[in-house]
C-alpha cells in the first residue's frame, strides 16, 4: 500500500525553524511506523536522524508523537495509525530538539536520577550471603512500575512538564514509586523528601496524558496518586 509520511524536520545547524518533509513510500499495512521511517532513512533521505535500537519495545528509545500522540514506533502497525493514507511524525515534546526525532534526554535522565533509582539497604547482607528475600505479596505492591523502559513517553505527554521543565515528572516518579514501595529498600523518605519538593508530585494535575502514552500499560497516574498518599499521610503501605 502507499503511505504519505510528514515528517517533522530540523536541523539546528543549517535550518532556522522546523519544517515538514514529506515523503510518499510504498509499505505493507502490517509494517511499523519505524520501518516506515527506516524506508525514508535507508532508500529516500539518508539525513534523517532518529533513535532505535531494539524494533521490539524494550529499550525506549524511539519515542515520538505519532499522528499527535507519544507512541513508540516500533509498537505502531501502519494499519493502525494510518488516516487518509497519511501518518504524520514529530518529536517528543518538552525536550531541546537536537536533530529531527532526536531530542536532547540528558534533563529527562537528571529527573530520574534526582529520587536515587536504586535499592538502598545498608543491612549486613542476609545469612545466606545472597537475597534479601521478600513476600510474594510484598513483591506484587511495586509490580507494575518495575515495568518502565525510561523512554519518555509519559513526561513528555505531560502538560505540567511542557509548563515547566524543571517538574520531576512521571518516568520519575514511577521509578521512585518502585524502590519506595519495596519492603528491602531503605530510602523511601528520602525520595519523599525530594518528591515533596516545588518541582515534585504536586505538580501533577491528574491529567492522564502519561497512562495514555505508557507503552508499557504501567497505571502512572495510579503510581503518582500512591506517591502523594505517602507524603500527605506519612504511611508506606
Ligand atoms: Fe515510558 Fe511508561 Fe516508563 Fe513513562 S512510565 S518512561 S511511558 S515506560
Ligand atoms: Fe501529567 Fe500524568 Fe499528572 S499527564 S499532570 S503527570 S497525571
Ligand atoms: Fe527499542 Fe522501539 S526501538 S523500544
Amino acid at each position: 500500500m502507499k503511505l504519505h509520511l510528514k515528517i517533522k524536520r530540523f536541523n539546528p545547524e543549517i535550518d532556522k525553524k522546523p519544517y515538514w518533509g514529506e515523503y510518499d513510500i510504498e509499505v505493507d499495512e502490517m509494517d511499523r511506523v519505524l520501518d516506515a521511517l527506516q524506508e525514508v532513512k535507508w532508500t529516500v533521505d539518508g539525513t534523517l536522524a532518529l533513535r532505535r535500537s531494539c524494533a521490539h519495545g524494550i529499550c525506549g528509545s524511539d519515542a515520538m508523537r505519532i499522528n499527535g500522540r507519544n507512541r513508540l514506533a516500533c509498537k505502531c502497525l501502519i494499519k493502525d495509525e494510518i488516516k487518509n493514507g497519511q501518518i504524520t511524525v514529530e518529536p517528543i515534546l518538552g525536550l531541546k530538539v537536537q536533530k529531527d526525532m532526536i531530542v536532547d534526554m540528558e534533563p529527562f535522565f537528571a529527573h530520574y536520577r534526582s529520587v536515587l533509582p536504586f535499592l538502598v539497604n545498608k543491612d549486613p547482607l542476609p545469612e545466606n550471603g545472597r537475597e534479601r528475600l521478600q513476600t510474594i505479596a510484598d513483591r506484587e505492591r511495586f509490580d507494575d512500575t518495575t515495568k518502565c523502559i525510561l523512554c519518555a513517553c509519559c513526561t513528555t505527554s505531560c502538560p505540567s512538564f511542557w509548563a515547566r521543565g524543571e517538574y520531576v515528572g512521571p518516568a520519575a516518579i514511577v521509578q521512585a514509586h518502585r524502590f519506595i514501595f519495596d519492603s528491602r529498600d531503605q530510602a523511601a523518605q528520602e525520595r519523599l523528601e525530594v518528591l515533596s519538593e516545588v518541582d515534585g508530585v504536586w505538580r501533577c494535575r491528574t491529567v492522564f496524558n502519561c497512562t495514555d502514552a505508557c507503552p508499557r500499560g504501567i497505571e502512572v497516574t495510579k503510581a503518582i496518586g500512591e506517591v502523594k498518599a505517602a507524603l500527605r499521610t506519612g504511611i508506606i503501605a
